[in-house]
């Protein structure tokens, strides 16, 4: 296909928004090339979503202007927009589970037969099918879209764009929940829609990805606008500056270890088809880092030590004491804690302040016990200090957990855990959707409580990380642990080579 010079699709101008409390914009510029990949970047609560909620017709801006082909332009929903040529793949995805593929895609767009009037199935179907094989997927139109994987709910979303002519597609940290397999077909598709001329706009916090997939850079910071270049034209460590306005000098910081005694034991478990005789220890004051695809089995070990699933057999041992744990209510009762990977799917109350997310697991703490009122005061010192600690970027406790950015609700769910002061740390992707900056602090809290005697068994898939902070390293594999590594031994390659085959 020949590509047409790319022209301005879109260009945002001093675009200024403010929430009760919150300036989130303060007055913006961002512009989008044709069959170009515009990355937004800029660390959690800078304004990202935001601006393309403004410009996708979501919320209303405060001031500013809006051209799209040179024409200035003001959706008022999204519908709106999309019938402009302005889509958007939001934080959360929003197609509904229960609809089949095809049925999402013609949702509130269905075809009729002009003379039956009746709903032409027929014809939705095979359309779908034509726009899934544009973007090279092989879905089947009529399957329920609750039978997908994250990834493949992903291609349904994209399909349902393009397939109102968008001119203008907006990403909001797609791959955050992809494996890597998934990731590679999501660029494949990008590439096509580059081809096709389609301008994109790329949030992101994985800075490789930038420099893999987008053309220019556009930096927020704290709600101003910082900049824009071509990716070309800078790498990682200018690319951080303009994020967070200062250079980070070490992004993995690590401490040796002082290992005590041995508190978690896990002897030879399994779950049906997904953990095979899987043994474990982690002791105290050290950080396991358990790496693996996705699949791998590592999540649902965490689950069994953590009493959300069942195993079928073997044995955790608590300080050397045989414990048998049926539920997450008694894994904390016994010190365990665990940070699931899927945030707000099981982690957080959205109708909640984010002060009571916070501090909703550890109420027995601020209850007096005579009267069983709630020591409020005590709670907001809690508060205080962990917000604090993990800077949470929020107006104040009272604010609705839901009004707060994706990072900065998962920083909530993080000092949640912390606060409980447990034993056993696990915490399953900690830095996903996490800015650099935050994940620099993250490091320094884990760090914290490894010295303080916690044993943390850290789930990562991002290599680095796992490289940069664990003592130690397990790897799994289709249901079992295939590797162990000593800090000192540990690169990628090892790592990827006990991550791929199971039986080396
Ligand atoms: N509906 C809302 N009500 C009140 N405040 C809001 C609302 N939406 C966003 N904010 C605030 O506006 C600021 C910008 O949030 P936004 O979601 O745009 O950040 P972001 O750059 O997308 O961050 P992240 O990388 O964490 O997703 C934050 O301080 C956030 O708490
Ligand atoms: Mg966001």
């Amino acid at each position: 296909m020949i590509k047409n010079e790319s022209h301005l699709v879109l260009e945002m101008k001093n675009i200024v928004k403010s929430f009760p409390g919150v300036k989130a914009l303060k007055g913006v510029d961002l512009r989008a090339y044709s069959g170009e990949v515009m990355a937004l970047l800029g660390e959690n609560g800078a304004g990202k979503s935001t601006l393309m909620k403004i410009l996708s017709g979501v919320y209303k801006r405060d001031m500013g202007v809006i051209l799209i082909d040179g024409y200035n332009v003001e959706f008022k929903n999204i519908k709106d927009a999309q019938s402009n040529g302005v889509s958007i793949i939001h934080q959360e995805l929003s197609v509904l589970p229960n609809l089949t593929v095809w049925e999402n895609i013609f949702l509130g767009n269905e075809k009729y037969n002009p003379l039956t009037r009746r709903l032409n199935k027929k014809e939705m179907i095979d359309e779908t099918r034509e726009l899934l094989k544009e973007i090279g997927s092989d879905i089947d139109p009529e399957i329920e879209v609750r039978y997908l994987s994250v990834g493949e709910r992903q291609m349904v979303e994209i399909v349902k764009s393009i397939s109102k002519n968008a001119k203008l597609l907006i990403l909001d940290e797609p791959t955050t929940a992809l494996t890597d397999v998934e990731v590679s077909k999501l660029f494949e598709v990008i590439d096509r829609l580059k081809s096709q001329n389609i301008a994109m706009i790329y949030i992101s916090h994985r800075l490789e990805e930038i420099f893999t997939m987008c053309d220019k850079v556009t930096v927020l910071r704290d709600g101003s606008y910082v900049g824009e270049d071509n990716v070309s034209n800078i790498d990682r460590n200018k690319l951080i500056s303009m994020m967070v306005g200062r250079n980070l000098e070490e992004q993995y910081p690590y401490v040796e270890p002082q290992v005590g005694k041995e508190i978690l034991r896990v002897d030879n478990i399994s779950l049906t088809n997904r953990v095979e005789n899987v043994s474990l220890k982690v002791n105290a004051g050290e950080i396991v880092g358990m790496s693996g695809l996705m699949g791998s089995g590592r999540t649902e070990v965490a689950k069994i030590i953590f009493g959300e699933y069942k195993k079928n057999s073997g044995n955790v041992y608590i300080d050397n004491t045989l414990v048998n744990i049926s539920s997450p209510e008694q894994a904390l009762n016994k010190g365990i804690a665990y940070l699931s990977e899927d945030r707000k799917g099981e982690s957080l109350i959205l109708n909640m302040s984010v002060k009571q997310n916070m501090t909703l697991s550890n109420l027995n703490k601020y209850e007096n016990n005579l009267t069983k009122k709630l020591d409020r005061k005590l709670e907001s010192e809690d508060y205080d200090i962990f917000s604090k600690k993990l800077s949470v970027k929020t107006p104040s406790g009272e604010q609705l957990i839901k009004n707060l950015s994706g990072g900065n609700q998962q920083k909530v769910i993080l000092a949640k855990l912390i606060m409980l002061s447990p034993k056993v740390l696990i915490i399953d992707e900690p830095t996903r959707g996490i800015d650099v900056g935050a994940k620099k602090e993250i490091y320094e809290i884990l760090n914290e409580l490894k010295k303080a005697g916690t044993a943390i068994i850290m789930i990562s898939s991002d290599l680095e990380e796992v490289l940069g902070i664990s003592d130690r390293i397990l790897v799994m594999s289709e249901g079992k642990i295939t590797g162990e590594v000593k800090r000192e031994d540990a690169t990628q390659e090892l790592i990827m080579k006990y991550a791929v085959n199971a039986d080396h």
